[in-house]
């Protein structure tokens, strides 16, 4: 699947701008900067198609690639992004929560989760609210480069606490690098296995 094409075909304001539900979709979430555009880049190993950024708030739409003919690869605005203007925040976390809650065709969320911080309030929020719209969600640990070993297992045991609390939560979790490649070819192979 990840050997055929990859191509961007739109970034979304609203939700009427959403391309036809169609295929299987997987999404990426996350608090701001915690690495989703790099993870799609990783995946796709088409550096730079999905624009990633030291600045915060980098993604302001929901961008559509596709994947071949079959899969849509979603990557959403972040969340938990406190240095917006309060009415763009406030814009992109409408449109964040009716995609999340109204899209039929949406197989699996990967909520990714910065390895070094495991998961925060908005996090949480995040997962409620897939809870109650019934998507199946899986963490992903980003960053994994960025976290010493010793320090690893405490933050997998947060995030594992954590997930028990979600009746969505898929329970396996995901630790990736972006930047070095861990787990890249796991995750590949989670959502080509999706159907
Ligand atoms: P928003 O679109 O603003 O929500 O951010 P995002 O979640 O898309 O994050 P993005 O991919 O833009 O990455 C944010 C920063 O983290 C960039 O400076 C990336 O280079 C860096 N980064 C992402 N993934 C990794 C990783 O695996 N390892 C390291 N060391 N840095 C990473
Ligand atoms: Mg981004």
């Amino acid at each position: 699947l990840f050997a055929g094409p990859v191509d961007f075909l739109k970034g979304v304001v609203a939700m009427d701008g959403l391309p036809e539900a169609d295929r299987v979709e997987v999404c990426f979430a996350g608090r701001s900067n915690v690495g989703k555009s790099s993870l799609i880049n990783a995946l796709t190993g088409r550096k730079g198609i999905a624009r990633a950024s030291n600045t915060p708030g980098r993604t302001q739409e929901i961008n559509f690639f596709t994947l071949g003919e079959e899969r849509y690869l979603v990557d959403l605005p972040g969340y938990g992004y406190a240095n917006a203007p309060l009415a763009v925040v406030e814009k992109w976390q409408r449109l964040l929560k009716q995609y999340l809650q109204g899209r039929q065709t949406l197989r699996r969320a990967f909520v990714l989760i910065d390895a070094r911080h495991g998961v925060k309030a908005v996090d949480e929020e995040i997962m409620k609210l897939l809870d109650s719209a019934a998507v199946t969600f899986q963490c992903v640990l980003t960053k994994a480069d960025k976290v010493k070993l010793n320090d690893r297992e405490r933050v997998l045991n947060q995030v594992r606490g954590a997930l028990a609390k979600h009746p969505a939560a898929f329970p396996e979790l995901v630790l990736t690098s972006s930047e070095k490649g861990d787990g890249i070819a796991s995750l590949r192979s989670i959502i080509a296995g999706l159907d």
